[in-house]
């Protein structure tokens, strides 16, 4: 069969709420232009992010049911912790509220002033945890990355060469740690090859520098290495993803991409000493070690979560339906991060919009026009998020996992092409009032005249 289908049927449904051009247009106006501060009930697709969006299944509100909500040694503990364990083979598995909770605690117990953490590319909150600690953070992306225009199978992949001329000029004592990020979020969502973690392992290992994976997409990461690597086509995504951890010390994970939670996470080691620190670290901010930041029933879901994500049926519809919304747009002109990524299509509006300078944010300025256009949400990757950092101003369309259907995407696809067709009219913004951190959740814009 040709037609990829959705591998489920839906029996819960949420209304879509249409709204006006006039409405919208006042709506971005009160909101100043940011669409971080447009009330969710005024949009129709929204695409600002896939996490804690998608959609449980049955078998996970079945499971939350059976949630233990014993504070110590709640045997929905048990269950996450098993599989947990038998996909990325950890010893010590700590549950946390999200991704974030994971990255500060790892982090905190790790990192000093003036040390040093590699990443392909650090997601924001990975960069800003790191940060806070007083050490610096550096992306070291593979050169392929640069360009976004290059079809190169595995633009996830880390630059092993810089990073070994980083341990040479830093010294490892002053490294202590290196991450993978799969995919690579901030990368257009990218995948790693496994032969690039085997490399930045051996040369992790040569120093004696654990390696840690931040594994958010961990499922779509395998997928791609199925696909696209040459020696895995026989092998299952679960095979490969257990074989990804296997070369890693330990992870950091965000439960609600690739296991379908709509909140959750975990950190995990091989260290002992270590997950003493983190889980007296832990009991400080999340909780009690057996439950981290969560109820007994979102383990249940993360558990169950964790293995539907494996199913080849749902990783094939998965990656096929992020490579339908990229093609039916790029093959009408509107240039996108090629190849399609594993969770989301990035537009480069730097390229779509040359008549908008960067310091007048050409994605924020598409992702307005959108909204305007549409009542679709999407969110600005570029000099907004970055600042002066940006490497590209890239807008990502983020699909949240089983939610949308087709004719959803159809939509998409249609006023994206619209918005393209008279793109010379779109202006830039400037930036009217701004906090001093993170300022693209809450920086307020108006038009440039
Ligand atoms: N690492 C990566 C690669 C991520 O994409 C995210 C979250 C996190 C860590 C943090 O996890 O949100 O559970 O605390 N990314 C979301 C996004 C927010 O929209 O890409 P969290």
């Amino acid at each position: 069969m040709k037609t990829v289908i959705e591998p489920f049927r839906i029996r819960s449904v949420e209304p879509l709420r249409q709204t006006t051009r006039e409405e919208r247009e006042r709506r971005l106006a009160e909101a100043g232009y940011n669409l971080f501060l447009i009330d969710a009930r005024n949009i129709l697709i929204d695409l600002l992010t896939d996490s804690g969006t998608g959609a449980m299944s049955t078998e996970q509100w079945a499971a939350m049911m059976r949630g233990d909500e014993s504070y110590a040694g709640s045997e929905s503990f048990f269950r996450l912790k098993a599989a947990v364990q038998e996909l990325t083979g950890f010893r010590h598995v700590i549950p946390t509220h999200q991704g974030r909770a994971a990255e500060r605690i790892l982090f905190h117990v790790t990192c000093r002033p003036g040390q040093v953490v590699p990443n392909n590319t650090h997601f924001d909150t990975t960069r800003a945890n790191i940060e806070h600690t007083g050490a610096r953070a550096v992306d070291l992306p593979c050169a392929e990355a640069a360009d976004t225009q290059a079809r190169h199978p595995f633009k996830g992949n880390l630059d092993v060469g810089a990073l070994e001329r980083l341990i040479a000029a830093e010294g490892p004592e002053r490294i202590p740690l290196i991450m993978l990020t799969v995919t690579n979020n901030s990368g257009g969502g990218q995948p790693v090859a496994l032969e690039n973690i085997q490399a930045v392992r051996s040369v992790a290992a040569r120093y004696g520098i654990p390696l840690y994976l931040d594994a958010c997409r961990f499922a779509e990461n395998a997928y791609f290495i199925h696909l696209r690597e040459p020696g895995y086509a026989a092998w299952t995504p679960k095979q490969i993803a257990q074989k990804m951890f296997s070369l890693a010390d330990g992870c950091t994970f965000s439960a609600k991409k690739d296991a379908f939670a709509n909140i959750g996470g975990f950190l995990c080691t091989n260290d002992d000493r270590l997950a003493e620190q983190e889980k007296g670290l832990l009991i400080l901010t999340e909780g009690y070690p057996t439950y981290g930041g969560l109820a007994g029933r979102d383990l249940e879901a993360i558990a169950v979560g964790l293995t539907e994500v494996l199913d080849p049926d749902y990783l094939r519809y998965r990656v096929a339906a992020i490579e339908y919304l990229g093609r039916h747009i790029s093959e009408h002109g509107v240039p996108i991060v090629e190849p399609p990524g594993g969770h989301a299509i990035y537009i480069d509006a730097g390229r779509m919009l040359p008549h908008i300078p960067r310091h007048q944010f050409p994605a924020q300025a598409l992702a307005v026009e959108l909204y305007r256009h549409g009542s679709i949400r999407s969110l600005e990757i570029g000099s907004v998020m970055f600042g002066d950092q940006a490497p590209h101003e890239l807008l990502r369309l983020a699909i949240p996992r089983r939610v949308y259907t087709q004719s959803h995407i159809d939509y998409v696809v249609e006023i994206i092409l619209e918005v393209h067709e008279r793109r010379h009219e779109i202006r830039g913004f400037e930036i009217v009032s701004e906090p001093a951190f993170l300022r693209h959740f809450t920086a307020r814009f108006q038009p440039v005249q």
